[in-house]
């Protein structure tokens, strides 16, 4: 039997998935990420801490499928977008990845936007508009502030083009991830020689672009020592996806119509295009998809699962010492009494806003907050809040969708929170539309591992491969009365935000004076 594997390189941790040639996980590893902020706005990795992630994950989840190296035929990876990567002719890492919730650069998207001579000069080029997250402006940020970085820098890649580098030797990219350097041209899927001329910087600095199913390399010897033996030199690695195309690939989503809500640290709606849309106001973000000669269109919250994570973090002590004791998840214990809340919370609002927000707002300086608390708010009730907070800032892009007239059919919902039915069912409750969970809920890094199984010819196309691989699971339909209720709060919600916006941009300015 063959297998393929499919490595993630999420935010807050690597996954490492064995699939075989049913399309079943036979093994699985994770290993856990820091992130570093160490100013106001920015968000930064250390990459060795990628590649030693990747190196005790992939040897524990091989053995876990109990599959011989020889039987791995073909890794698919998979990882965070945006990142910007700065590597000197020697290989060497310059300083901390730039990642994709940094919002250190609106000057510079301000900067980009002018030299191309406007919104619409820049979508005809790319597709997009320049959002703080994006590689380009953190390109132009190091070159501004940190001239010495710069003037070293032979090569930026994007986080798993940097894990592909230490595996293979090669500098490559592939058109899914590309799409969101803001330097591809994505209706032509290469890059865009003409912007990365008007923004001065040298196309040297850019990795080759392949489509995701094109095999870019193949493993090398120190690779293959360095993750234990677990694979074999020359094993063949294929382009993979940013996450989101990934794990859209993972979640079947490769036909019009079809659209996935990915829950990891950020949120994102993802829907398939067969051919390049954009949206004329620039808040959704037209990117390749992996499906080659295939687009998609996606509105990204930046903090979902992270505003989950972040409570757990500061108030959950308590959860997540009792999930140890129980061998539990502290989610769970989070969630739980979190459900017996009334749908609204009785008036407790969430903006979700933790590392400023992509769409609608396109605001690098908004923070999260709570709006209605009383001296009757329990943690169950702000637990409650944060799950709706999210759902309705991701109703926020499905409304784009809607009023776009791009029809969203089925919702399949991904990432670490569809394991959990109140995330699924507060979805459907929200957005007044069924969704529906996966069989393997393993997001991004089983989509690599589709794609790798493409690659190596197990399946013709990216479609067939999921038409054999990949298995809906059970759906749950919006609940008529918690849909009511969420239909009279979810524009009390949206005003939230218009009413703090200039808030928001005051307490920055303060929070960034000496
Ligand atoms: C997508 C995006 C995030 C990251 C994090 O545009 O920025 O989803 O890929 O995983």
């Amino acid at each position: 039997m063959a297998f393929y594997l499919g490595i993630d390189i999420g935010t807050s941790g690597s996954r490492a998935v064995v699939v075989d040639e049913n399309g079943k996980v036979r093994g699985s590893a994770s290993a856990e990420h820091t992130v570093q902020a160490p100013h106001p706005l920015w968000s930064e990795q250390n990459p060795a801490e990628w590649w030693t992630a990747v190196c005790s994950a992939v040897p524990r989840a091989v053995d876990s499928a109990r599959a011989l190296p020889e039987q791995i035929v073909g890794i698919g990876l998979s990882g965070q977008m945006h990142g910007l990567v700065l590597l000197d002719k020697g290989e060497k890492v310059l300083r901390p990845a730039i990642l994709w919730n940094d919002q250190r650069t609106a000057e510079q998207c301000a900067e980009i936007v002018r030299r191309v001579g406007g919104l619409k000069a820049l979508l005809g080029h790319v597709s997009n508009p320049a959002l703080t997250g994006f590689t380009a402006p953190k390109i132009l940020w190091v070159q501004q502030h940190e001239p010495q970085h710069y003037e070293r820098a032979a090569k930026a890649l994007l986080p798993k083009d940097y894990v592909r580098l230490k595996l293979t030797g090669e500098y490559a990219t592939e058109v899914s991830d590309a799409s969101g350097t803001l330097l591809l041209d994505v209706a032509k899927r290469g890059w865009s020689k003409e912007l990365v001329s008007k923004l001065g910087l040298d196309l040297g600095l850019l990795p080759a672009v392949y489509e995701s199913t094109v095999i870019s390399g193949k493993i090398t010897a120190a690779a293959a020592k360095a993750l234990g033996g677990a694979v074999k030199a020359g094993t063949p690695v294929v382009g993979g996806g940013g996450d989101q195309a990934a794990g859209a690939v993972g979640a079947g989503v490769v036909k019009s119509g079809v659209a996935s809500v990915s829950l990891g640290t950020s949120g994102v709606v993802f829907l398939h295009a067969d051919e390049v849309k954009t949206d004329p106001n620039g808040r959704l973000h037209t990117f390749c998809h992996a499906v080659p000669g295939k687009w998609h269109l996606m509105g990204v919250s930046l903090s979902s699962g992270g505003s989950l994570q972040w409570f757990k973090n500061a108030l959950g002590h308590m959860e997540i010492a009792d999930s140890r004791r129980a061998n539990a998840d502290p989610y769970d214990l989070l969630i739980e009494p979190a459900q017996a809340e009334p749908a609204g919370c009785r008036g407790l609002q969430f903006l979700p806003y933790l590392t400023g927000e992509r769409t609608p707002h396109a605001d690098p300086y908004a923070t999260g907050a709570f709006v209605g608390i009383t001296p009757q708010t329990t943690k169950a009730a702000m637990t409650r809040a944060i799950v709706e907070g999210v759902c309705y800032s991701l109703r926020d892009s499905v409304e784009i969708f809607r009023a776009l007239k791009l029809p969203v059919g089925e919702i399949r919902v991904t990432g670490g929170g569809a394991k959990h039915v109140f995330w699924r069912q507060t979805l459907a409750d929200v957005f007044g539309q069924g969704t529906r969970a996966l069989e393997a809920a393993e997001g991004p890094a089983y989509g690599a591992a589709l794609l790798a199984a493409v690659g190596r010819g197990g399946f013709g196309s990216v479609e067939e491969a999921c038409a054999a691989m990949v298995r809906t699971a059970d759906a749950v339909e919006p609940d008529a009365q918690n849909r009511q209720v969420y239909e009279r709060f979810y524009p009390l919600w949206r005003n939230l935000y218009t009413s703090l916006k200039g808030d928001f941009a005051a307490l920055a300015k303060a929070a960034a004076a000496p």
